[in-house]
């Protein structure tokens, strides 16, 4: 038979055995004594805390599930959860913040509450929900026939423009530019594409230009030396 160990309860003064390895939660519920708890023992509510008020040394240390809620501040505090809490000796705790009237009051207040929302519900009649029914049933047949037709359009879409005469465009409706033969020097095995017109006058001028600033530049250094010495 497992040990127990006496728990002195603040601040009814109370005195209840608990067993070696039953978790405060369970063993003070089962011996009818009231603990709020919203999580059902899985150290994620912490509505089960209570403070341990003397015998700190008999409780067994927080797992991590606790300290992630709780963190680690037991010796500031003195709270633990009673669902992750086991004794190894007596203790004596202070349960005073649950109390069963207060919560059982909170909890009919939050149902008052709800039926007072219910009461903006609107409750439809047999025949308007068949009404709707088929409304729905309706569009969502009308939606697949025309669904139905799209799709066999897209699928003909090649044939659409089959027998007219106008040139069929390529992708991106780009066609591609063709290579002017006519003048292209072979003698001089030049093969580049000849500039326009227009835009051979912008090379030249551009050349111009530029041989224009190099002839300056030149001038207006003294020397060969120097002026190596600028260009380097
Ligand atoms: S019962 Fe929820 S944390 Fe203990």
């Amino acid at each position: 038979m497992s040990k127990t160990y006496k728990v002195t309860l603040k601040p009814s003064g109370e005195i209840v055995e608990v067993e070696e390895g039953k978790n405060l939660l369970v063993a003070l519920r089962e011996q009818n004594i009231y603990i709020k708890s919203s999580c059902g023992g899985h150290a994620t509510c912490s509505d089960c805390i209570l403070k341990v008020v003397s015998g700190e040394d008999y409780i067994t240390p927080p797992p991590f599930a606790e300290l992630k809620l709780l963190g680690n501040v037991f010796h500031i505090t003195k709270e633990r959860l009673a669902c992750q809490t086991c004794l190894t000796g007596d203790v004596t705790i202070d349960i005073s913040k649950h109390d069963r009237a207060t919560d059982e009051a909170k909890l009919k207040n939050k149902t008052v509450n709800f039926s007072k929302k219910k009461q903006h519900i609107k409750i439809r009649k047999e025949p308007d929900i068949k009404k709707i029914r088929t409304e729905r049933a309706d569009e969502r047949a009308k939606e697949e026939v025309e669904n139905l037709a799209k799709a066999e359009t897209w699928k003909k879409h090649w044939e659409k423009n089959q027998d007219s005469e106008a040139p069929k465009k390529l992708a991106g409706g780009k066609r591609p530019k063709f290579f002017d033969t006519d003048k292209v020097d072979y003698e001089k095995n030049d093969y580049t594409r000849p500039l326009s017109p227009e835009k051979q006058k912008m090379k030249d001028d551009r050349l111009e230009t530029e041989r224009l600033k190099a002839a300056n530049d030149k001038k207006n250094i003294a020397t060969d030396k120097e002026y190596k010495k600028f260009r380097e």
